[in-house]
C-alpha cells in the first residue's frame, strides 16, 4: 500500500508528549506514513490571533486524516491579555480550534469507545451476591452527534423581537410570555434529519462490522419529543436494515443511574451532542478515565482522531513526562480502523492490553498517585517507559 500522509497536530502541553509517543507505536507496528506537522492551539492564538491557522485547515483539507493531541484554552480576559501586543485591538476573538475544526469540516460523527482492559486498577468494580466482588468487562462505543443540538450555538440572552415573536407562536411559550426581555435566555436544540441519519447509520454500520448485538438510543423522547423523537424514529427505520442487531432505547437520566448496574450489557450507544458528551464521560469513568478515553471526529471527507483529555498544563514541562499516552495511542488505533488498517490497530490494542495485564508499566493515574515528579519514585512508570513497554510487545 502506498504511504499515507497524516496531519500531525500535537497542539499544547502534553499533546506534545503523547502524540510523538503514539507515532512511535504506529512506526513500530509497520504503519507506513508520512506525518506533516500542523500548527494548532494557544501558541498560535498568542502569536497570530488564530488558534487554527488557515495553513492547518489547508493541510487537513488536502490530506483528510488528522491526529490531534490537545490544546489549551483560557477565559476571554486571559486570551486578550496574552495576545501579542501588536495584534491587540485588531478585532481578534479567541475561539476553540476543536469546535472550529468540527464546524469547518462538518465532523458530525464523534465516536468514543470505552473498553476496560483486564488488570487495569482503575476498572469499575461492584458488589455481587454474597459479598463477592464483580469486575464487569465494559465494551461500549458511544456515537455522539458532534455538530448540532444544544452545542449548536444558536442561543440568546435577551433574544431579538423576531425570535420572541416566533416563540410566541408556540402555545407553550405562554408561560414565558411576560418574562422581561433581558431576563430571558434561550438555547436551542436543533436536530436535522440528515445528521440523525448519519449518526444512527454510522452506529449500526459499526455494530455490524464489529459484531455488537445492540444499538441503544440514549435520549429522552418522552419529554423532548421533537428532537429526541427524531433520533428514535430514525433508529427504528434504520434498524430494519439490520435485523440481527437489537434496537434499545434508554433515557439519559436513567442511563446514568444504571451506569454502574449493568454496563456490560451495552454495546453501541447513540446520543445527541450534549447527552453524548455526558454518557461518554460516564462510561469513560468505568474504564480508567482520561488516560484511556480516545475519540474520533468523522466527517464525509475529513476525520480527526484525538484523546478526550486536555493539555494538562501542569505536566507540560515535567521531565521525564509521567502522563498516560494510552488514550492517544488508542485514538491512533481508531485512525487505523478508519483507513482500513484494523489489523495493525488490533496489534497495538493487544500490546497495550498485555502491558496492562502484566501490571508492570502503570502510569501515575493508574496507581491513583498524585501527579508530580515524586510519582516515579512511588512506582509509577514514565510516559517513555510505558511507550517502550508497548513497543517491546510489538
Ligand atoms: P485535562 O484533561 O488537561 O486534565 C484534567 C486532569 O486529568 C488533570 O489532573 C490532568 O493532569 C489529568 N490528565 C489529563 N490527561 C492525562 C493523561 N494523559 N495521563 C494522566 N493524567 C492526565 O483538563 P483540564 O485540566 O480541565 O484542562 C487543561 C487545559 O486543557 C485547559 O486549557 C482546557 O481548556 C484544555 N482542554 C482541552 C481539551 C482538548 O484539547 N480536547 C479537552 C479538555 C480540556
Ligand atoms: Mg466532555
Amino acid at each position: 500500500m502506498s504511504k499515507r500522509t497524516i496531519v500531525a497536530m500535537p497542539g499544547d502541553g502534553i499533546g506534545k508528549v503523547v502524540l510523538p509517543a503514539a507515532i512511535k507505536v504506529l512506526d513500530k507496528v509497520g504503519f507506513e506514513a508520512e506525518y506533516v506537522h500542523a500548527d494548532i492551539g494557544w501558541e498560535f492564538w498568542c502569536s497570530e490571533g488564530n488558534p487554527l491557522p488557515d495553513r492547518t485547515i489547508d493541510l487537513l483539507a488536502k490530506h483528510k486524516i488528522g491526529l490531534f493531541g490537545a490544546i489549551t484554552s483560557k477565559p476571554k480576559s486571559e486570551a486578550a491579555k496574552e495576545l501579542d501586543p501588536t495584534l491587540a485591538d485588531k478585532g481578534y476573538v479567541y475561539y476553540s480550534p476543536i469546535v472550529g475544526m468540527r464546524q469547518k469540516f462538518d465532523l458530525d460523527v464523534c465516536m468514543r469507545p470505552c473498553r476496560s482492559f483486564e488488570g487495569n486498577p482503575l476498572n469499575f468494580i461492584r458488589r455481587g451476591p454474597g459479598g463477592t466482588i464483580e469486575e464487569p468487562a465494559v465494551d461500549v462505543v458511544i456515537f455522539r452527534q458532534n455538530t448540532e443540538g444544544l452545542y449548536g450555538g444558536v442561543e440568546w440572552t435577551n433574544p431579538p423581537q423576531q425570535v420572541r415573536d416566533a416563540l410566541n407562536t408556540h402555545p407553550k411559550f405562554k408561560a414565558f410570555a411576560s418574562v422581561p426581555p433581558e431576563e430571558l435566555a434561550v438555547s436551542t436544540r436543533l436536530f436535522t434529519q440528515n445528521a440523525c441519519n448519519r449518526i444512527v447509520g454510522s452506529a449500526f454500520a459499526y455494530a455490524k462490522k464489529f459484531g455488537y448485538k445492540s444499538v441503544t438510543i440514549c435520549e429522552k423522547p418522552n419529554v423532548i419529543r421533537e428532537t429526541s423523537g427524531m433520533m428514535l424514529q430514525t433508529a427504528k427505520r434504520i434498524q430494519k436494515d439490520y435485523p440481527d442487531i437489537e434496537l434499545w432505547n434508554t433515557n439519559i437520566d436513567a442511563q446514568m443511574m444504571w451506569l454502574t448496574k449493568n454496563p456490560e450489557d451495552y454495546g453501541v450507544i447513540v446520543a445527541g451532542n450534549m447527552f453524548g458528551d455526558i454518557v461518554s464521560d460516564g462510561f469513560a469513568g468505568l474504564v480508567g478515565g482520561l488516560g484511556f478515553a480516545c475519540s474520533a471526529n468523522i466527517g464525509e471527507e475529513v476525520a480527526v482522531f484525538e484523546p478526550t483529555h486536555g493539555s494538562a498544563p501542569k505536566y507540560e514541562t515535567l521531565e521525564p513526562s509521567i502522563v498516560n499516552p494510552m488514550a492517544m495511542m488508542l485514538s491512533a488505533c481508531m485512525m487505523l480502523d478508519h483507513i482500513g488498517e484494523s489489523e495493525k490497530a488490533e496489534k497495538i490494542r493487544t500490546a497495550i492490553a498485555e502491558v496492562i495485564k502484566e501490571g508492570k508499566g502503570f502510569t501515575y493515574d493508574m496507581l491513583k498517585l498524585r501527579g508530580g515528579p515524586e510519582a516515579l519514585e512511588q512506582g509509577a512508570a514514565s510516559t517513555d517507559q510505558v511507550t517502550e513497554a508497548i513497543i517491546a510487545k510489538l
